[in-house]
């Protein structure tokens, strides 16, 4: 794009460095230090891709040099989720019955008052760390400590057990005005600890359901007050219509807006938001309809020896991205956190059902030797 470019992480060997005309060694939630960067740095534009926490620091720099991107409240509400579900209960956007507590004494009250199935998470998590589905009262005390565990804040949401197909919806609001690129299928471990297993694209779900969960996305990043940024909201569809799960004001991650958009779509996501923060109004209009997925996956637990076959899954013409996450000698732990995945594949098909299918065709040919 003929961009000068500065990148700006804690890890000095972070892939991107090497691309950078200019490298500042600061960590991404850093607001004093990325501030100072900016000052050295002076930026046309500033991003972050598919991170939470990172868009406070972003915001505050947007705010400072009067750059396009979320401003620091909507930022704050972006990556808390308490203060998001206030919100979305504030401007009535479908969500879960939901209670804060912050102290195991609080328990008892809490079982009085909401019978089980529920979900407990931190309000300030994410990759799924710390979310859990607690079934049986036994399980209170023991869900709510590993779900603390991770709270920064020490604070934690309890929330109405959705049940139903989980989507994530793609979003550009540009200068207010809000467009939909993807409706995304998303597959989890499910219970106990939701960790995404695959996303594919365009959403099969009947056509009236894909509308109502349109209309959910947008109310709710009106309500939280989105402009000037992508956002990606994920939605479970429950008997009760469309309810929403949590939002980021970014990009959505595993691979869902820098491989899958524009496989299925034909938008270039990522250069359309460098666009948007430098200013400019970028072409994010549909170029084809195809389909496109990713799949994760599912090892045995142990030392990962070695691996094959990567090459056989490479040679199917609707494989477009392998990624092996782990190192050789890494012991392979039982998958509780998005951290915790192995490997994945990419593919692009005529539909989202094929290239579910060419996937799991190519995750057969991948063999881990797990010892
Ligand atoms: N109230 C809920 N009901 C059912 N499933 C939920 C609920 N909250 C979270 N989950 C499941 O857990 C996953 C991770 O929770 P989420 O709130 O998105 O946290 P994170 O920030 O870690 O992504 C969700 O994608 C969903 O599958
Ligand atoms: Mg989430």
């Amino acid at each position: 794009m003929g961009l000068d470019v500065a990148v700006i992480d804690i890890d000095p060997n972070a892939p991107g460095v090497c691309y950078a005309d200019k490298f500042y060694e600061v960590s991404t939630n850093d607001i004093s230090g990325i501030l100072a960067a900016a000052e050295n740095y002076h930026p046309d534009g500033i991003m972050t891709l598919a991170t939470d926490m990172p868009i406070r620091s972003v915001a505050s720099v947007a705010e400072k040099y009067k750059l396009y991107a979320v401003t620091p409240s909507v930022a704050q509400r972006a990556t808390d989720k308490i203060e998001m579900i206030r919100c979305f209960e504030r401007y009535d956007v479908p969500h879960p019955w939901f209670e804060v507590i912050t102290f195991e004494e609080e328990l008892k009250d809490l079982l009085l008052k909401h019978s089980v199935p529920f979900i407990m998470k931190p309000n300030d998590s994410s990759g799924s760390r710390g979310v859990v589905l607690v079934k049986d009262y036994h399980e209170v005390r023991d869900a709510f400590l590993y779900s603390k565990s991770v709270s920064k804040s020490g604070l934690i949401l309890v929330e109405e057990y959705m049940q139903g197909p989980e989507v994530s919806v793609e979003v550009m609001t540009i200068r207010g005005e809000t467009t939909i690129l993807a409706v995304t299928d998303k597959l989890t471990s499910g219970a106990p600890f939701f960790v995404e297993m695959g996303h594919s694209q365009p959403s099969q779900l009947p056509n009236e359901t894909i509308e109502k969960i349109k209309e959910v996305a947008i109310k709710a990043v009106q309500a939280i007050g989105i402009d000037n940024s992508p956002s990606h909201v994920e939605i479970i569809v429950t008997e009760d219509g469309p309810k929403l799960v949590e939002l980021g004001a970014r990009l959505g991650g595993d691979s869902i807006t820098t491989y899958l958009v524009p496989l299925s779509t034909g938008v270039d996501m990522i250069q359309a938001c460098i666009l948007m923060a430098l200013g400019q109004i970028p072409d994010i209009a549909k170029k084809f309809e195809k389909g496109s997925a990713i799949r994760y996956a599912e090892c045995k637990l142990g030392v990962l020896q070695k691996i094959n076959g990567v090459n056989e899954a490479l040679n199917i013409p609707e494989v477009k991205h392998v990624e092996i996450v782990k190192c050789l000698g890494e012991t392979l732990t039982p998958i509780r956190s998005s951290s915790d995945r192995v490997a994945y594949v990419i593919t692009q098909a005529d539909t989202a059902q094929d290239a579910i299918r060419m996937c799991e065709n190519a995750l057969g040919k991948i063999k881990f030797d797990i010892k």
